[in-house]
């Protein structure tokens, strides 16, 4: 087995090969002059079973074509099987057409590292579960549930804790969370939004009076679904709002508006590599996911059962 990394999360792919205790492949993932990208891996990977770390994160149109070219070299080199580990899988949110003549480009992504030769997909809270079928190779998704759950047993379990849900369709991860919570009760956050990037929270279904509100989604982008809710959430008396996301994405103003938000504290996983700005806020704390992914990539590559993991 190998680890292979392109340069969206190198200290990523480091832990993940740090926790399997191999190095990681020897290869250069570089520029032209004019940004084509160009790769060349420095050690023999024929027959090898090579799992390549490369979040599609931003900027999101270079790491996938970064990903999509470390795939070819691999192809191209012999390699046996090829894993493209894309623990944050941009362009998900546009899995479904939600007018006429708009593209799905999670589709598109699908059939792109498809094409350019992986063999199977591992990723990490997808922002669909139904995305699994956009690919015909074997797509494994992992939860974050299980680290999160973990980390708010140990900080948070003496509290009397409420789940929330921001939005509507988040219910489904939302309640698996608080089923791992000793089944602590839901709430759900009703959120309307009239263009992409903007949010306006509406209403707070169930009664949050003096709970520990934990908000758990997938994607923190410009970070107005989650600063919305703590704020509706903390005007109907919760007693605090802490924000479990998996996907600090995290874009422009994002990490000042958390700092001045409602929120008590924001935690993320490491799926993206956490910006100088994230990393500085000291309402935002990071949970690593390298055990998880790492676990995961050894039970692939002994093919043993992954979903065992989750139990
Ligand atoms: C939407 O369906 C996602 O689950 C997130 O709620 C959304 O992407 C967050 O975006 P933002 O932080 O820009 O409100």
């Amino acid at each position: 087995m190998k680890i292979m990394s392109g340069n969206s999360n190198l200290p990523l792919a480091r832990a993940i090969a740090g926790y399997l205790e191999l190095p990681l492949t020897d290869a250069a993932v570089r520029r032209f002059a004019d940004e084509e990208i160009f790769v060349e891996i420095h050690e023999n990977v024929r027959g090898e079973d090579v799992f390549v770390v490369q979040p599609t994160s931003y900027p999101v149109n270079d790491n996938l074509m970064e990903l999509l070219i470390c795939i070819d070299a691999l192809r191209r080199a012999s390699a046996k099987r090829i894993t493209a580990v894309v623990p944050y899988f941009g362009y998900a949110r546009q899995d479904r057409k939600p007018g006429p003549r708009t593209p799905i480009s999670a589709k598109l992504v699908a059939n792109l590292l498809t094409e350019a030769g992986a063999d199977r997909v591992l990723s990490v809270d997808l922002h669909a579960g139904q995305i699994q079928g956009f690919f015909d190779i074997p797509t494994d998704n992992l939860f974050a549930a299980p680290v999160m759950a973990a980390d708010i047993q140990a900080r948070y379990g003496d509290q009397s804790l409420m789940v929330v849900s921001p939005d509507v369709g988040g219910v489904v991860r939302a309640r698996a969370l608080a089923k791992r919570l000793d089944n602590a009760p839901l709430s759900i956050v009703d959120k309307r939004r009239d263009k992409p990037g903007q949010s306006e929270v509406m209403n707070i279904i169930g009664d949050v009076k003096g709970r520990a509100c934990i908000l758990i989604d997938d994607i923190i982008d410009s970070g107005g679904t989650l600063c919305n809710a703590a704020q509706a959430l903390m005007d109907e008396g919760a007693a605090s709002v802490t924000a479990y996301i998996t996907h600090g994405v995290l874009s422009g103003a994002a990490v000042s508006r958390v700092t001045n938000s409602a929120l008590k504290e924001l935690v993320i996983t490491d799926s993206i590599m956490p910006t100088e700005a994230a990393k500085a806020s000291d309402k935002i704390r990071i949970l690593p996911i390298a055990p998880l992914l790492g676990e995961a990539i050894r039970r692939i590559a002994d093919e043993s059962s992954v979903s065992s993991l989750f139990d």
